[in-house]
């Protein structure tokens, strides 16, 4: 099973970057009220209705492309989450357009997923999606973070090396601890 939001997250993304987006957009928004908003959206190949309806279903997958996992798929365990923390998800694609993910719960819900480590994710996506250009949003009571993967390339000239991933991990991190004012 998943633990952490992040690691939800990383397997959305890893989702897009299949699809063959060139666009992909995290947000992660923790309101005032304590609600948790997410959503992953692409502009990757999307699908149909039809396919829309078989990738929700965990015993839809062959099996084959995950052999190591024990139950269920990316899209399926969000959802699952999501609903087990008593919220409300949302499944939006378009073939030829692109595919949103929506998932809305309450931070304090028992079944609810701890966030897991920012700086770590946004690393991870990084890598996973090199070549494509990404916008990973936090919000956190009204206060907001984005983190263009151009802008940090540019600013750390260049994202293909380990320094440059270590560096680009402390600066989201302190972006957490000083904008967001959290850790
Ligand atoms: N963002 C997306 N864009 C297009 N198709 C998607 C996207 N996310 C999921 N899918 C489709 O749904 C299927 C199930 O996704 P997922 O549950 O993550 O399992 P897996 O990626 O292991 O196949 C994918 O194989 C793909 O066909
Ligand atoms: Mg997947």
């Amino acid at each position: 099973m998943h633990a952490t939001l992040c690691e939800h997250l990383l397997d959305l993304v890893q989702n897009a970057v299949e699809a063959g987006a060139s666009f992909v957009q995290v947000e992660v928004v923790e309101t005032e009220a304590g609600d948790v908003e997410v959503t992953v959206s692409d502009n990757g190949r999307g699908m149909t209705p039809e396919e829309a309806r078989r990738a929700l279903d965990p015993f839809a997958s062959d099996g084959r492309k995950h052999p190591a996992r024990r139950v269920g798929l990316g899209l399926p365990f969000f959802r699952q989450m999501v609903e087990q923390a008593g919220g409300e998800f949302d499944l939006r694609s378009e073939l030829g357009v692109g595919t949103s993910v929506f998932g809305r719960y309450r931070g304090d819900h028992p079944d609810a997923p701890p966030m897991g480590e920012w700086s770590d994710f946004v690393v991870q996506a990084l890598v996973l999606g090199e070549g494509l250009e990404m916008a990973l949003i936090r919000e956190w009571r009204g206060r907001r973070v984005v983190i263009r993967r151009s802008e940090l390339a540019e600013a750390l000239q260049g994202l293909g090396d380990a320094e440059a991933l270590a560096l680009a991990r402390r600066y989201v991190g302190e972006q957490e601890r000083e904008i967001l004012g959290k850790g």
